[in-house]
């Protein structure tokens, strides 16, 4: 995966804080959920330290359809048109080729104390989330963190038509910089195949003066990510280039390759078992696949890196790569369980065991588990229930030990209908979040990262304090990113199984978020995900798609609210959680967010709604508290 990561060689020479302006902000723009209550963070803008208040300045923009001409380029940015043609010595109605430099003149200042910004609006011509708009439509030059904090809308309520405050990354220079000769600092997206010494030389100047701008900790430079340039004058039209957009091909595509064989594998299953219908569909999306390797490959690298600059709260939990689980012999789990004895049985063959002074949770599994084992002991997130040991007896038989979860499943929480621990939507929140912050984990910060597959109430445990924690990985599969594998065999849950995996078998991390989306509602209403109303079984998620679809959507869905949690004024928080739900449950997966988009709607969910003060949320909040 190294090729994908464009070297730096001299990088750690050079990084001298003392002249240093602007730290890189590295992958960590790809983390949605960042905080910078400590002081700026260059995962939002560059901090605002020049001598200037504002100044005005220079990007670099890639031409991409629609973007690909003065009007669109100057529109996007909200850049002066003649301007923008002047400085790129071309006339008003010139169309650039796809993956042009374009520089485009903007006006930079510090809007707030914290952070320089160059403004323009956006209106949203598709449904995009944050990330998107950031990286994929402004190349890097925004960030999620900055557009989510100017803009009033939450990460799901993003429509059609919507108008965006876009803040666009700039920078103006520093007394030292401006002594040293500079006059402009030029925001440069960087792209496959750049180093520091690289554009040095492209842009004619000096590869300490790029390392002075620029702090840079990481061991790589990112594509969609931006560094900054010290001009001694205006940006040169004849220094710009025309990108390829290919990731570097001077060493052999190890990723894609691997991939590429185990989708063929997977095919060929496909083509053994099943015929018809799913194997064309398979065949389909393998050949969309196979157009969209590059794609692959970014996101197994994005994968692969987010684990490196989490949120710090995500990086307090990734303590080691393997936690140490036990072996167990056979004796000792016969002897913890009293050789299985029914009063120790939790449910199913699940028992509980004394194991010297602690309680595990023993279960056992008639079927291979080894690859349950290998997965569960890489997984180390306090969502994730942890195997504490395994033992596999003569007869073929495995016993996974894993912490022991006072409050059993979800589902059986729900149902034991106890007022004071209903009462509070606090509670309910936090648990939506624990199970989202679990998937989040999952999906991008493990190595490899995986798809849970069965997501639903009884495969969420909760502790004494009612934390979640995601159990039974039996169906779990691994991942690459938002890639999409197809499989012939259709198992999981009904009720919660994602429409593209039920008819096509198609897997991808977003069947998890459609699942989560079920046990969402099942959080808001106590009712199971399929209920019988009059005489016919219906999907829970059918039901309240159609309530929230019609207007009056709020007033109509109260009556779906779990009665032991009426009274406590959650009428606007059931709304609000129902809206995560739909998008959750959008058809079409692409358009599903992402469990980061989730985990940062709930965080807001979460900070709207005062603790309701009882014994046990004091406590509660107080552990939480760090
Ligand atoms: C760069 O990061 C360091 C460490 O996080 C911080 O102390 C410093 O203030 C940052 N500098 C700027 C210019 O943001
Ligand atoms: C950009 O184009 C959109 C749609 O064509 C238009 O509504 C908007 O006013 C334009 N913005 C600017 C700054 O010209
Ligand atoms: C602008 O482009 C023309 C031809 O297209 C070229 O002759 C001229 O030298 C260019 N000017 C600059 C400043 O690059
Ligand atoms: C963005 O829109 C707001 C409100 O519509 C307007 O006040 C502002 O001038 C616009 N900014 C730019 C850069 O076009
Ligand atoms: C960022 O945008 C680029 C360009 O559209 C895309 O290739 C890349 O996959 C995106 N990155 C992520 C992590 O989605």
């Amino acid at each position: 995966m190294k090729q994908f990561l464009i070297p730096l060689f001299i990088l750690y020479f050079a990084s001298s804080n003392a002249r240093a302006e602007q730290n890189y902000s590295g992958n960590s723009v790809l983390d949605c959920t960042i905080n910078d209550q400590n002081g700026p963070s260059s995962a939002f803008l560059y901090t605002c330290n020049g001598l200037g208040k504002s100044c005005s300045t220079f990007l670099i923009f890639q031409s991409q359809p629609p973007y690909n001409t003065i009007t669109s380029i100057s529109n996007l940015t909200s850049s002066d048109p003649e301007k923008l043609a002047t400085v790129n010595n071309v006339s008003m109605f010139t169309v650039f080729p796809t993956g042009k430099e374009v520089i485009v003149p903007v006006n930079c200042y510090c809007k707030t104390k914290d952070y320089y910004q160059a403004d323009t609006n956006y209106t949203l011509p598709t449904i995009q989330t944050y990330f998107t708009i950031a990286n994929n439509t402004f190349e890097g030059l925004s960030t999620c963190n900055s557009l989510l904090r100017f803009n009033p809308y939450g990460a799901l309520d993003l429509l059609v038509g919507m108008q965006l405050h876009v803040p666009l990354r700039c920078a103006c220079p520093t007394q030292s910089q401006i002594e040293s000769g500079t006059k402009y600092l030029l925001t440069y997206p960087v792209d496959w195949g750049d180093s520091v010494s690289s554009l040095a030389a492209r842009f004619k100047v000096s590869s300490s003066s790029v390392l002075e701008a620029n702090v840079i900790t990481t061991p790589a430079l990112y594509p969609f990510t931006t560094l900054l340039i010290p001009l001694p004058g205006e940006p040169d039209s004849s220094t710009t280039i025309v990108h390829s957009g290919q990731p570097p091909t001077f060493s052999p595509p190890v990723p894609p390759t691997k991939k590429s064989k185990k989708a063929k594998t997977k095919l060929s299953v496909a083509v053994g078992t099943t015929g018809g219908f799913l194997l064309v569909v398979c065949v389909i999306l393998f050949s969309v696949f196979l157009m969209r390797k590059r794609s692959a490959a970014t996101f197994v690298e994005a994968c692969k890196v987010r684990k490196t600059k989490s949120s710090e709260d995500i990086r307090d939990e990734i303590a080691g790569i393997e936690h140490f689980s036990k072996e167990y012999r056979f004796e000792e789990i016969k002897e913890a369980t009293e050789n299985f004895s029914s009063k120790n049985r939790i449910g199913g063959s699940v028992y509980k065991g004394l194991f010297g002074k602690d309680i595990l949770a023993v279960k056992k599994m008639s079927s291979d588990a080894s690859k349950e084992v290998n997965m569960l002991k890489k997984i180390n997130h306090f969502n994730v229930i942890k195997l504490q040991g395994y033992c596999k007896n003569d007869e073929g038989f495995f016993y996974l030990v894993f912490e022991y979860m006072e409050n059993g499943s979800l589902r059986e929480w729900l149902e034991k209908n106890i007022p004071m621990e209903h009462e509070s939507w606090d509670k309910r929140i936090q648990i939506a979040l624990d199970i989202a912050n679990g998937l989040q984990y999952l999906h991008n910060f493990t190595e490899p990262c995986y798809v849970h597959k069965d997501i639903n109430t009884s495969n969420i445990l909760l502790n004494e304090d009612a934390r979640a924690k995601i159990a039974n990985f039996r169906l779990a599969e691994e991942s690459e990113g938002d890639n999409i594998t197809c499989t012939s065999q259709v198992v999981g849950t009904r009720g919660y199984m994602a429409p593209e995996y039920l008819e096509a078998g198609l897997v991808s991390p977003k069947m998890d978020v459609y699942a989560f989306g079920v046990v969402l509602l099942e959080l808001i209403t106590g009712k199971v995900s399929i209920i019988v109303q009059a005489g016919t079984e219906v999907m829970l998620s059918a039901v309240i798609g159609s309530v929230m679809a019609k207007d009056d959507a709020e007033a109509n869905l109260s009556s779906f609210i779990d009665p032991s949690l009426v009274g406590s004024s959650g009428e606007a928080c059931a709304f609000e959680l129902a809206k995560i739900s739909v998008a959750c449950l959008i058809r079409e997966p692409a358009r599903r967010p992402s469990m980061a988009d989730i985990v940062s709607s709930l965080l807001r969910i979460q900070r709207n709604v005062p603790p309701r003060i009882s014994p046990t949320m004091n406590s509660n909040s107080q552990r939480m508290g760090r």
